[in-house]
């Protein structure tokens, strides 16, 4: 009797096939699950005559290992064929997942105009370190020790002492002036973009750190006619022609005489708005003709050789470009802001 229902069994289980895991999954269950066929066979088994184990034995085995083959060939061939039909679904008609192309900070666009436009009158790009000793950032640069002229420039101090003077985070761009005009002799004309660092607290308007470009044209019989001439040929490059220029008397220690820059306001062009305060102008960098005391500290013949020096804030010509009201703007990272700089030169 038992042999009759494991011969039955076996046509069974030899005839079956699928390719749906689900109908494999019930076949497990049906012959090799913990109440399936199998088990209610060997249960018998238990039962049945001395003489008939003898003879059954080995019939009952070959079945248990029948179901078992059984399920694990359909198995490897079910997940074969499920991952076939996962390609198969792919449609190759589809476009394909394109790249967002990244956009330039503004900061670094408005870095590159400055570099380029000078870079037509000769100039040459230079940089310093922003970890600079006192010598470099302030005394060689005509800051008197203990002068109140130091205070105009709040600053992060790093560590006391050093054979040039403490050791602090650059308040501006002024001291690469210094780095450059000790390595060589003139003519030096040069541009030198990099950060800067102010212990301000940060609001919209000020940041402990932004950026600056320095500029510096030493030669002989160098005049602030010069000046005037560099910087008006620079502003109509940046801001278009028609632009107007003026100068303001002003006191840096490092040049004599010294001067603030505005131009006519970008936005208004001149008639008055909010962001020039209705004044029609606006400040954007300080300028001079670089005192003789720190061409000499710098081992430079001030009897031979003259030139003018200018610095400007990178952030204030962007604002100027750009209309960007928050100076924290620039480094939040916050992509949403950063996207709406893309620009034909990537
Ligand atoms: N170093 C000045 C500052 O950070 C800017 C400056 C003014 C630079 C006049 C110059 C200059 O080279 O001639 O405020």
């Amino acid at each position: 009797m038992l042999q009759d229902k494991i011969a039955q069994y076996t046509d069974k289980i030899n005839a079956f096939v699928t390719e749906k895991a689900d109908e494999l999954e019930q076949f497990r269950i049906k012959y090799l699950g913990s109440k399936g066929i199998i088990k209610e066979i060997f249960d018998e088994f238990k039962s049945v005559s001395v003489e008939e184990k003898r003879s059954l034995g080995k019939v009952l085995n070959e079945f248990k290992q029948l179901a078992e083959s059984k399920y694990l060939t359909l198995k490897e061939s079910t997940e074969n064929s499920e991952a076939k039909t996962e390609n198969t679904q792919q449609d190759l008609t589809l476009p394909g997942e394109g790249f967002e192309i990244g956009s330039r900070h503004p900061l670094a666009l408005v870095r590159r105009e400055i570099v380029e436009i000078f870079a037509k009158l000769g100039f040459t790009v230079a940089e310093g370190p922003e970890i600079e000793d006192d010598w470099h950032n302030f005394s060689a640069l005509n800051f008197p020790e203990e002068h109140p002229a130091r205070d105009m420039q709040d600053t992060f101090f790093i560590k006391k002492g050093g054979e040039k003077g403490d050791i602090a985070l650059r308040t501006h761009t002024s001291s690469v002036q210094v780095r450059m005009m000790e390595q060589g002799q003139p003519p030096f004309r040069a541009i030198m973009p990099g950060r800067v660092y102010r212990n301000e607290a940060i609001s919209a308007r000020a940041h402990c750190f932004f950026h600056q470009v320095e500029g510096l044209y030493v030669d002989e019989n160098v005049s602030f006619a010069d000046l005037k001439q560099t910087l008006f040929y620079f502003v109509q490059e940046l801001y278009g022609e028609g632009t107007k220029v003026r100068f303001r008397p002003s006191y840096f220690p490092f040049t004599e005489p010294s001067a603030e820059m505005d131009i006519s306001c970008t936005i208004c062009k001149g008639a008055g708005c909010q962001f020039c305060k209705y004044s029609g102008w606006v400040e954007i960098l300080g300028c001079g003709m670089v005192d003789p005391n720190v061409l000499e500290n710098c081992g430079i013949d001030s009897k031979k050789y003259s030139g003018f020096a200018f610095g400007m804030g990178i952030e204030r010509i962007a604002n100027l470009k750009y209309v960007i009201k928050d100076l924290r703007l620039f480094s939040e990272n916050d992509a949403r802001f950063l996207k709406q700089f893309k620009s034909a030169l990537i």
